[in-house]
């Protein structure tokens, strides 16, 4: 089966990207960046939808709700991306592929950053690339098998 439908979720402080860091994370908006997003899912030939949070349960409800929605997800966990067991276990629950996304190289940064306890259970982590983060994601994500 091929990946047709595709969740994109954001987490806590990325509805800030704009105003927040630009230094780290550039100038563009959420809003800027899920348009770019959409306009490589219809390059793709894949239907995206977007959602944002800012709460942990909320992105662990959502993660569940991909389940016979979607085909797989990209996700930018922000900062529970180092911490989150509760959304680490959405994504094994699930079993859809999701790839991991950072705007920032999160290798380059804090020592805190470099873990990433989502990882282990994603398909594969894009970091460093700005907003294009996203669109790798997305792109390598078309491609990858959808069972795992
Ligand atoms: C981030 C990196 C995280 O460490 C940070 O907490 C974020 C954004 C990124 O996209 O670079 O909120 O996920």
């Amino acid at each position: 089966m091929t990946i047709k439908r595709v969740a994109i979720i954001h987490g806590p402080n990325l509805d800030m990207l704009g105003t927040r860091e630009p230094g780290v994370y550039g100038r563009k908006t959420l809003d800027e960046i899920n348009a770019d997003i959409a306009a490589e899912a219809r390059i793709l030939g894949v239907e995206a939808e977007f959602f944002q949070s800012n709460s942990e349960g909320d992105l662990v409800d959502r993660i569940h709700a991909c389940l016979g929605t979607v085909d797989g997800i990209v996700l930018n966990a922000g900062a529970y991306t180092h911490y989150s067991i509760a959304i680490r276990d959405a994504i094994s629950a699930i079993g859809l592929p999701v790839v991991e996304v950072h705007l920032s190289n999160v290798h380059a940064r804090e020592s805190f950053r470099r873990e990433s306890v989502l990882a282990p259970v994603c398909v594969g982590q894009i970091c460093g690339f700005g907003p294009r983060s996203y669109l790798l994601g997305l792109r390598a994500l078309a491609g990858a098998p959808t069972e795992r």
